[in-house]
């Protein structure tokens, strides 16, 4: 494997290799969850990168840039074992040296949900995201349904702005207990750790009252409310929504995304699962 840290560099590598290269951006200190993409990529391409870079553009002011948790050693460790060709790790110099001034924004997707709680958080990603797809030019990226308006908006960057790359998205890896893995996670207590598997138990609610003929979002959303405020953690929000276009709605039909972030503590855990009818 081989570690690149300048963009001068990966240009250089992809310009001397030949087949599909499939791309996992991440923020590091990873998990099975990453590791879950590198195995979807490896079965898709020749060669798979993986970026490892805390992109300080897509964290507001009172959020956790400064305690993002890492662990480089570890970090190459697993994407060694898991025959990654390239592990990028750059500077925030070298992604945004100090005269960078350019954004991308997907607008109106960007501003809801967890857009609206986070202002600022998308417009981070698609910039950096968009920086990454023209310095590596991959084939295909791969992305966790862990963060599914993440997911809606890179699809969206991807089609507004014709990049040549095919978008793959690889399922919600957790533990036996239900809570999706997160580096963020790493910040619960042991008590924490407990209640937070009340975040999937509430999707499982809602997937249970569906079964039961349940349509009206406020009902699902007032059962899953109900169930997560006999634990300690916090309701940020939960939504409702159309799984492409992340519109809330009042009924669910077919493609529905239920979507929630909760508090345990200091610690802020997102989770969704889409609806089967
Ligand atoms: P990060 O949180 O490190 O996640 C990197 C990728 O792993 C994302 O596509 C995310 O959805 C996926 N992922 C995280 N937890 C997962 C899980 N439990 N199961 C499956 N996939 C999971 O998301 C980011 O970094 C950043 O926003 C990034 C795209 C790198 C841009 O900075």
């Amino acid at each position: 494997m081989l570690v690149i840290k300048t963009i001068t560099e990966l240009r250089k590598w992809r310009n001397s290799i030949k087949g599909t290269v499939g791309f996992i951006p991440t923020m590091g200190y990873l998990h099975e969850g990453h590791v879950s993409l590198v195995n979807l990529a490896r079965k898709d391409n020749e060669h798979v990168v993986v970026s490892i870079f805390v992109n300080p553009k897509q964290f507001g002011p009172g959020e956790d840039y400064k305690k993002y948790p890492s662990d480089e050693k570890h970090d190459l460790e697993l994407l060694e074992k898991f025959h990654v060709s390239v592990a990028f790790l750059p500077d925030v110099e070298e992604i945004y040296p100090p005269d960078f001034e350019s954004k991308i924004s997907v607008t109106k997707m960007s501003i809801i949900l967890e857009g609206e709680k986070r202002p600022g958080h998308f417009d981070g990603v698609a910039t950096v995201v968009a920086k990454l797809f023209n310095i590596i030019q991959p084939n295909r990226a791969y992305f966790g349904q862990k963060d599914a308006q993440q997911v809606a908006v890179i699809k969206k960057m991807v089609s507004d702005l014709q990049f040549p790359i095919a978008i793959k998205v690889g399922e919600t890896i957790r533990q036996k207990d239900g809570l999706a893995l997160s580096s963020r996670n790493t910040f619960l207590n042991e008590k924490d750790k407990k209640e937070s598997t009340v975040i999937y138990q509430s999707l499982l609610l809602a997937q249970n009252l569906v079964n039961k003929g349940v349509r009206n979002s406020r009902e699902i959303m007032t059962a899953m409310r109900q169930l997560i405020e006999k634990t300690s953690g916090k309701i940020d929000y939960i939504s409702i929504a159309d799984s492409q276009k992340l519109n809330e709605i009042e009924n669910i039909h077919g493609d529905t995304l239920v979507s929630l972030a909760v508090y345990f503590d200091k610690t802020r855990l997102i989770d969704n699962c889409i609806l089967k009818i």
